[in-house]
């Protein structure tokens, strides 16, 4: 269906088509989802800024900007971290990983379809930051706790109210955990 800027009859950018300009600053490389990457390092350049802007890896969201909404989580080493306050330079020489590093080929993330079969999206803004904090948390603590999702995602936003569908889709993913055993909502 078009959008209201196709039916104005007005150019239509959608967010994925952003310009992917060169950048002044000392070359340096990081891993981002196994591959080493080479990125320009600036004082005071995001993580985010280099992922989206030069990498072109979109999928990780930038939303607030201040560390407060969760849209821009990426796996530092495995860990969930806000690549919107994270600087560039701390993630040189340690591995990245963002929500388009996930999926094994064609195979989804346990947790990417454990997200899918929930339909734990609407609008699917914070649905990458949310995955990315659900992997982290997972990977430490299979079996987590009411309280420990609750902590887990305690950075992340969801602006479409879609708590409930997504508390589904993590019980979907850690079955057997003390959460669903406690039968939790
Ligand atoms: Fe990073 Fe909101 S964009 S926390
Ligand atoms: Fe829209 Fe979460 S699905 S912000």
């Amino acid at each position: 269906m078009p959008n209201a800027a196709e039916r104005a009859g007005e150019p239509y950018f959608p967010m994925t088509s952003i310009d992917l300009k060169p950048r002044a600053g000392t070359l340096s490389r990081i891993r981002v989802n196994g591959i080493d990457r080479p990125v320009a390092i600036e004082p005071d350049r995001s993580l985010l800024v280099a992922l989206r802007e030069e990498l072109g890896l979109v999928g990780t969201k930038y939303g607030c900007g201040e560390g407060e909404c969760g849209a821009c989580k990426v796996l530092l080493d495995g860990v969930a971290v806000r690549a919107c306050i994270t600087p560039l330079g701390e993630a040189i020489g340690r591995s990245v990983t963002t929500i388009e590093g996930l999926a094994m080929g064609d195979r989804l993330h346990p947790v990417q379809q454990a997200f899918l079969d929930a339909g734990a999206f609407q609008c699917g803004f914070c649905t990458p930051g949310m995955i990315v904090s659900v992997t982290s948390l997972l990977s430490r603590t299979p079996r987590p706790s009411e309280e420990e999702i609750v902590a887990a995602l305690n950075g992340n936003v969801c602006r479409c109210g879609g708590y409930l569908r997504i508390l589904d889709a993590i019980r979907r993913v850690s079955v057997g955990s003390s959460a669903v055993e406690k039968g939790s909502p």
